[in-house]
């Protein structure tokens, strides 16, 4: 059985003890809510991949506490510690080589030499890390395919039956309310593998340096990147139309970051109604991107 906890020190403890017991917690972040395992714990990480329905070859993102933790499983460049100091905590995630001894689960790697790294911005996830002192492996906490939860109810409506899943801490809508932006470096080059909560604009104003768009690759193959990039994605089950004009608004004010924070809520309110779905244009800037992006792909794959 699945419960939804208050956010206290009491269960925020509950959920450590659940984490060493090699069980999954929900816990919030500032972008979406995350399904969290001791990373360190191959069964514990299996027990991800199952209850997502996640295929094998499709890595999780490692959260850690603070850069600390990164350097102790990571090897840092000073390009990526640079993007580091700037952005985390924050919804950023970094991928890097892994230290041998890192103790990461392989299965979590997918097969991969790197590990996407991130220090959350909310102050329950960090609790718990520091409350666990060790790195917890979190994708979004829906079933692959699926719309990324952005409130607790979300995670409870996908798995409230999963006996793996005892818990999920509720600390209400999250802030961003899309993923974070994944970054990787190659060559002293930044390339961004998924938009998200850090705009490329905030990149490349804070680095000084030109960010390169990473690969589109829509079909796995052995060369792609970042596996859980596929096009059939992030799918309400309901057909979704872009680029309507006179529809309810993600932002009546036309604030871009608003909207990134009301995009997956709306799309479930919708798929409850069992209504189509209509989005005004959305500018493909700053954050916009990272909101268009999402949009896309949803829309391509909802005539499933
Ligand atoms: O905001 C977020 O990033 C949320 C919260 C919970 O932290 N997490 C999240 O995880 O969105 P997930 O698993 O749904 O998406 C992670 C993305 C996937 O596209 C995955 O393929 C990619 O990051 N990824 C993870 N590790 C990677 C690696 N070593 N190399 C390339 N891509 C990687
Ligand atoms: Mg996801």
């Amino acid at each position: 059985m699945t419960t939804i906890k208050k956010i206290n020190d009491k269960n925020i403890l509950g959920a450590v003890k659940v984490l060493k017991a090699g069980d999954l917690v929900c816990f919030p972040t500032e972008t979406v809510y995350g399904l969290g395992a001791d990373a360190t714990n191959n069964l514990a990480v299996a027990k991800i991949f199952n209850a997502k329905n996640r295929p094998s070859f499709n890595p999780i993102i490692v959260h850690v506490s603070s850069k600390k933790m990164v350097e102790r499983l990571g090897i840092l460049t000073s390009l990526s510690e640079k993007i580091i100091d700037a952005f985390c905590p924050g919804p950023l995630t970094i991928i890097l080589e892994r230290k041998k001894d890192s103790g990461l689960s392989d299965l979590l790697n997918a097969g991969l030499k790197t590990t996407a790294f991130r220090i959350p911005d909310n102050t329950v996830a960090i609790k718990l890390l520091k409350n666990f002192k060790k790195p917890i492996a979190a994708p979004s906490a829906n079933k692959s395919g699926y719309l990324s939860p952005t409130k607790a109810e979300h995670v409870y409506e996908q798995f409230k039956n999963n006996e793996d899943i005892p818990i999920i801490l509720d600390d209400g809508r999250t802030k961003v309310g899309l993923e974070s932006t994944v970054v990787y470096e190659e060559n002293n080059n930044i390339k961004i593998l998924r938009h998200g909560g850090i705009s490329k604009e905030l990149l490349e104003d804070s680095l000084k340096i030109k960010i390169i768009e990473g690969n589109k690759n829509t079909k796995f193959s052995k060369d792609l990147i970042s596996p859980g990039m596929l096009n059939k994605h992030y799918a309400p089950k309901v057909p979704l139309r872009i680029n309507a004009i006179h529809k309810p608004n993600l932002s009546k004010k036309g604030n871009l970051v608003e909207a990134a924070a009301n995009l997956f809520s709306f799309l479930s309110i919708y798929e409850k109604k069992g209504k189509k779905i209509a989005i005004a244009p959305i500018p493909n800037n700053g954050i916009g991107r990272a909101i268009n992006d999402r949009i896309v792909r949803a829309s391509s794959s909802s005539s499933r």
